[in-house]
């Protein structure tokens, strides 16, 4: 009987699922969008239980689009928006407050008084991560201490935490289940990725009591059979990863120094770096990359905020454009050499510059600037973003051989043209750019016997097109110039 597996993935504006065939190929996909709340100046949450109801009801869909039959399923992957956080009652499975999404600056002031503090370095020893509010720990307590009442329960171990992984297998599996991942862990800023444990110091340095957490396992492991009720049959979760990581085993990154970016709401580049975690010495994070049979492997990483939803901003909030797609029209008539500068520091920014304080600016308006230039510097500051992230990583002494890119924005030719040339680093798309689904189900099929190995799963890689950067050196020393400027005059560092 042919196999096949089934991908959640739960990103920050829907949720989607696909059903892979063993070669890799999408049979069928399904995606809802879903709510978004912004409540005060940073704050962004969303509605655990809208995030449930959609991943059931995209699941369900992909599956019955596919027309394969339930029993050809051999396992469930899911991948996840990361670091978001929720808590929910272990009885009753409500959630007790709004999801806290990554973006959300929130507890910004509280992370700056840890940082002066003198806490960072040990927050960076442990979890290879920085003191900001983009990650779990110090949201988990704000709604400890900001809820009546959940201090208490918390403490009598009435409530359960989860990143968005744990929320939906807890659901999936009708409350049978409170697990994570070692990738997914990696993000809340309390786990200790070369103990591979939560870290009793800095859950007290939180204030996060331990009752409340999942278990942790390996990306690809035996995370609990969904309940009957959702599927007609039951089904095992058989691989985890936070959205970033999976992409990167979607995109077969599985040797130091291979590196993908994904370019979605925000921008994740991350770098292999196989059973070394280096520490940064320029605010890159060090990360999981995943971890498979109990081997950990470590990955650098750098976090851009905004990329897609500047896009997104530019055609829903300012109504520039109608779809993502007209600008690229609106960049090949303006061409490079833009002197426009936009600098998308909506919710601060994140590496390698990391200013919670940051606001957005429009940069370099003369009279005769219109709607081509502005949207032309919107596509040119995901590019900018990541030059400054590859900048990070060459000065922490890696040099990259090319970049695998993948996301929503990678159709964009004139984009990744001007990607290649503003990084001077070829930049390849692969023939699936879902590598975020596909690296779930690849998780699910490794647990469950659909592949033997990483290098089965290599192969199953193939590019479609390669972009070799072709700008000259002063031109793209001179915009980039630009840019370092433009940040310059946002950044409170
Ligand atoms: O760290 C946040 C990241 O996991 C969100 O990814 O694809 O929803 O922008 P995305």
């Amino acid at each position: 009987m042919p196999q096949y597996l089934l991908a959640i993935d739960q990103g920050t504006t829907s949720s989607r699922a696909i059903v892979f065939d063993a070669s890799g190929n999408s049979v069928a996909t399904a995606q809802k969008e879903f709510q978004q709340y912004f409540p005060q100046d940073g704050w962004v949450e969303h509605d655990a239980l809208e995030i449930w109801e959609s991943t059931l009801a995209v699941c369900r869909e992909a599956l019955e689009t596919s027309k394969v039959p339930v029993a050809s399923i051999s396992g469930i992957g899911i991948t996840n928006q990361r670091e978001t956080t929720i808590i929910w009652d272990r009885q009753t499975g409500e959630p007790v407050y709004r999801a806290i999404v990554w973006q959300d600056r929130r507890t910004a002031s509280w992370c700056t008084k840890l940082k002066s503090d003198g806490h960072e370095d040990t927050v960076v020893e442990r979890t290879g991560l920085l003191i900001d509010p983009y990650f779990s720990a110090t949201k988990i307590a704000w709604i400890l201490d900001n809820v009546d009442g959940l201090r208490a329960r918390a403490e009598a171990g009435e409530l359960a935490f989860g990143t968005v992984d744990s929320w939906l297998l807890w659901n999936l599996t009708g409350g049978q289940s409170h697990r994570t991942d070692a990738t997914n862990a990696s993000r809340t800023a309390i786990f200790n990725i070369h103990e591979q444990d939560w870290d009793e110091e800095l859950l007290k340095l939180f204030r996060i009591p331990r009752s409340l957490l999942p278990d942790v396992l390996d990306s690809a492991a035996d995370f609990g059979d969904t309940d009957e009720k959702w599927f007609g049959q039951a089904l095992p979760v058989a691989g985890i990863a936070g959205d970033q990581h999976a992409a990167l085993i979607g995109q077969a990154c599985f040797k130091p120094g291979m590196a993908k970016s994904t370019y979605g709401t925000g921008c994740f580049l991350m770098v292999n770096t196989g059973s070394e975690a280096p520490r940064s010495e320029n605010r890159l994070l060090t990360t999981m990359a995943y971890r498979l049979n109990g081997k950990p492997c470590y990955a650098m990483e750098g976090s851009i905020f905004v990329a897609g939803a500047a896009m997104q901003w530019l055609r829903d909030g300012l109504k520039l454009i109608r779809h993502a797609s007209e600008s690229s029209r609106y960049a090949t008539e303006v061409g490079v050499e833009n002197p426009v500068y936009l600098v998308p520091a909506f919710t601060g920014l994140g590496a390698p510059h990391w200013d919670p304080h940051a606001r957005g600016a429009i940069m370099g308006l003369t009279r005769d600037t219109g709607i081509a230039e502005i949207v032309t510097a919107g596509l040119q500051s995901v590019c900018y973003q990541t030059k400054d992230l590859v900048r990070a990583i060459q000065n922490d002494g890696t040099s990259l051989k090319s970049l695998r890119v993948d996301g929503g924005m990678v159709v964009n030719d004139w984009l990744m043209q001007f990607l290649a040339d503003i990084l001077n680093v070829p930049v390849e798309r692969p023939k699936v750019t879902e590598t975020t689904a596909l690296g779930a189900a690849y998780l699910a099929g490794l647990q469950t016997g659909v592949y033997q190995s990483l290098e089965q799963i290599t192969e199953l890689w193939a590019r479609e097109h390669y972009f070799q950067p072709k700008m000259r050196p002063v031109l793209r020393e001179s915009l980039y110039a630009g840019w370092l400027d433009a940040i310059e005059r946002v950044c409170n560092n």
